[in-house]
Formats: C-alpha cells, sequence, structure tokens
C-alpha cells in the first residue's frame, strides 16, 4: 500500500493543523470547563470545507478522498477531541450516508446544506435499551397516509442540542426485526421532537451530547432514507465509516499525548538532567511511538480500502479498537511523564485522558469491534 502523501492531501493536513492551532485551541481549554458549543468554529470549518469534506462538489462538499478526511480529523482532534467529534459525527455518520443512500430529494434539501456547514446533522441509533444491541430498537414509526409518525427516545445523541438535521433509525415493522427497521431524517423544530438535558460528561465537553424525544412526531415519507426495511443496514454501513472517523479523532489524543510529553521532558529536570535523558522517560517515549505509528497504519489502510471502493469493514474496526485503546494508554503515560502537573488542568494531558475514554465506547464499544472484526474472519474462512 503506497502511504506517500498527495501535495493536495498535505495541503489539507496542514489547513487544518493550522486552524486548529489559531482557531480552536485558544478556546479549548476555556470550553472544556464551561461545556460551551463551539458553533463559531464549526461555521468556519464548514467554510473550510471541513464539515462535508467526502460530499461531491455537486452536492457542495469538499470532494476530498476519506484519507484527506483521516489527515483533517486527526489534526483538529490533535487540539480539540470535542470539535473532532463533531465533525466526525457531520462527515460520516450523517453526511456520507444521505450521499450514498440519500434521494436527490434529501440531498438537495439536507445534504447540501450540511456539507458547508451552514447546518450541523445528529445521528441517532442509541436508545436506553440499544445500546451495543442495537437491533433492539424500541422508537417506532408507523405510517399514515404520506407520514411516518415517530414515537420514542434516543439516547447519548452527539450534537444533540445544536444539530439542526437529525438521521433517526426507528421500527416500521416489529415483526420483521432488524428487517423492519427504518432510517428517516428529523428537521429540528418538527412538532413532538424534542432534545432533553444535555449530557454532564467526564470528557469531550464542549461536544454536546443529549436524549431526543419523539412523541406522535409527523415526518414526511420522502424523509425516509434509502428504503422500508433498510434502516439498519444503513446504519451499520454509515458507523462502519465513522469508526474511521474516531480511530482518527483517538489518534490525534494519542498524538498530542505524545507531543506534550516531549516537550516537557525536555524542559523538567531531574537527578541533575533533563527528565528526557533517563532511560524510564525514553522508553515510555518509544512505546507511545509505536504505538501511534501502528494506530496510524491501521487508520490509512481502512482508509485506502474504503477510497479504493474495496471492503473495509474489518479494518475500520481494527483502526477504532487498536487507536482508541493507545489514545487511553499514551494520555495515562502523558500524565505519569508529568507527575503531579499531568494530574491538574493547566498541563492538558489530564484532558487528553478524560477526552480518550469515550473512543472505546462511542460508534461501537470496543468489545463491538472484536465481534465485528471475529465475524469478518469467520465470513472470510466460508
Ligand atoms: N457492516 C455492514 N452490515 C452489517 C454490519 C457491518 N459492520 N454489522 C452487521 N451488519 C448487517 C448484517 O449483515 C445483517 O444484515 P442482513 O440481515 O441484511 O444480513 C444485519 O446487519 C444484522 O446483523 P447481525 O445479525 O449481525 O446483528 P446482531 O444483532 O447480531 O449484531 C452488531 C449487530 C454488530 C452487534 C450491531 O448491533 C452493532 O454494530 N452494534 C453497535 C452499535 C453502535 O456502534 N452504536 C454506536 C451508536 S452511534 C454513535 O455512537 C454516534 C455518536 O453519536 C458518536
Amino acid at each position: 500500500m503506497n502511504f506517500d502523501f498527495s501535495e493536495e492531501q498535505i495541503m489539507i493536513q496542514q489547513m487544518a493543523k493550522e486552524f486548529a492551532e489559531a482557531e480552536i485551541a485558544p478556546t479549548a481549554v476555556e470550553r472544556d470547563i464551561t461545556c460551551e458549543f463551539p458553533g463559531e468554529i464549526i461555521k468556519k470549518m464548514g467554510d473550510l470545507g471541513l464539515m462535508g469534506m467526502m460530499v461531491a462538489p455537486e452536492w457542495n462538499g469538499a470532494g476530498m478522498d476519506t484519507v484527506s478526511y483521516v489527515l483533517a480529523m486527526t489534526e483538529i482532534s490533535k487540539v480539540d477531541a470535542s470539535v473532532g467529534v463533531i465533525m466526525s459525527v457531520n462527515n460520516s455518520l450523517v453526511c456520507w450516508g444521505l450521499e450514498k443512500y440519500g434521494s436527490d430529494f434529501i440531498k438537495e434539501k439536507y445534504l447540501k446544506d450540511l456539507a458547508t456547514g451552514k447546518k450541523l446533522g445528529a445521528f441517532a441509533l442509541s436508545e436506553p435499551e440499544a445500546g451495543s444491541d442495537a437491533t433492539n430498537q424500541a422508537t417506532t414509526a408507523d405510517r399514515e397516509g404520506d407520514y411516518w409518525v415517530i414515537n420514542g427516545i434516543k439516547n447519548w445523541i452527539t450534537n444533540g442540542k445544536n444539530a439542526d438535521y437529525y438521521i433517526v433509525i426507528a421500527q416500521t415493522d416489529r415483526a420483521k426485526a432488524h428487517k423492519g427497521i427504518s432510517a428517516f431524517i428529523v428537521e429540528k423544530g418538527t412538532p413532538g421532537f424534542d432534545q432533553a438535558k444535555k449530557e454532564d460528561k467526564l470528557g469531550i465537553r464542549s461536544s454536546d451530547t443529549c436524549s431526543l424525544t419523539f412523541e406522535n412526531c409527523r415526518v414526511p415519507h420522502e424523509n425516509m432514507i434509502w428504503e422500508e426495511g433498510k434502516g439498519f443496514n444503513f446504519a451499520m454501513k454509515t458507523l462502519n465509516g465513522g469508526r474511521i472517523g474516531i480511530a482518527s479523532q483517538a489518534l490525534g489524543i494519542a498524538e498530542a499525548s505524545l507531543e506534550a510529553s516531549l516537550k516537557y521532558s525536555k524542559q523538567r529536570k531531574s537527578f541533575g538532567t533533563e527528565i528526557i535523558n533517563h532511560q524510564a522517560i525514553q522508553f515510555k517515549l518509544a512505546d507511545m511511538a509505536v504505538k501511534i505509528e501502528a494506530a496510524k497504519l491501521l487508520i490509512l489502510e481502512s482508509a485506502a480500502l474504503k477510497d479504493a471502493n474495496k471492503d473495509y469493514v474489518k479494518e475500520a474496526a481494527m483502526a477504532k479498537l487498536y487507536a482508541s485503546k493507545i489514545a487511553v494508554d499514551c494520555a495515562l503515560e502523558a500524565i505519569q511523564i508529568h507527575g503531579g502537573y499531568g494530574y491538574v488542568r493547566e498541563y492538558l494531558v489530564e484532558r487528553y485522558l478524560r477526552d480518550s475514554k469515550i473512543t472505546e465506547i462511542y460508534e461501537g464499544t470496543s468489545e463491538i469491534q472484536k465481534i465485528v472484526i471475529a465475524r469478518e474472519l469467520l465470513r472470510n474462512l466460508n
């Protein structure tokens, strides 16, 4: 596999890095404390093409490949993983799925504004009783003429408060189990649709996460994505790509942890020398660097497969499983290297640890990734 980046890919990576350092970094610490949503930052990212990176120009997207998306996601998340997840959900869980499976009506009406960041999207699959067990949907949608009437509750929805358009998964035919699940696009403000209180989270605190409630919420039939009964397959296929985004977010946190550790260990002295001269510290830095490189290769492999229209289900799950694990490992080691300073807000690395943990949970827990990987191994045996 060729990992020589094109000039365009390097340019996008550089642009995302410069934007993150100039526009995101100055408010990242404050927003982590106040939990303020980075609305202005997201608008600027939209102007730069970062909110609909893989969408074709025909639908107002930037028309870039998944590798470019990975590079940009990593740079943004290195500075602020909260902004990273907002970007990831809009790009991979919302725009990608709508472009691939939405009707021209949906693309015209919704995707065009989502791809420019003028509007923000959310992806509502999880429920109080349907997290990992995603087929266990209790939210229902019943047909009434040209409308579907949605009832139920969705949980843990990223961009839940601030989104304009929501992809909502619901059971349209209970008798058919997961083959009776369908996907809809629901606009904020539709009567019967409401957002509940924002969650108070351990990490990624400036992204918003909340529950959604649907009480006889009427949605036109033309807002159905793909076709009736295809909603679960739609969600699974969308999540495969989403996992590349979250793996990139995790990689960004891991890289930030290593960079902070390198910087600190060159400044901090103990036993008469900079701590970087101690083998105990060097071993930690070397282990972090190897893990980061391995995660990067897994992520780029899955992105390159996706760009080549090849099967990437297993590789995306491996990338997410591994990158999320090493993000937590690297953040923990960064704290250890910083000692007491690592445990206080001033030195950033404690945020990296808090932000990293969720990457092992959302868009499929690590345990779910192992199930996906094992099933793919078995499938390829036959
Ligand atoms: N890719 C494509 N299709 C898939 C798939 C995948 N990775 N995994 C399952 N499917 C398909 C199967 O092929 C099957 O389709 P057919 O009926 O057409 O053959 C269908 O989905 C049902 O699959 P299973 O019979 O395997 O269903 P299951 O219940 O045994 O297991 C699961 C499914 C893999 C455990 C699935 O429920 C799953 O991935 N759960 C995790 C859900 C998840 O990732 N949630 C994240 C929430 S979104 C989020 O976090 C966003 C955010 O805000 C940040």
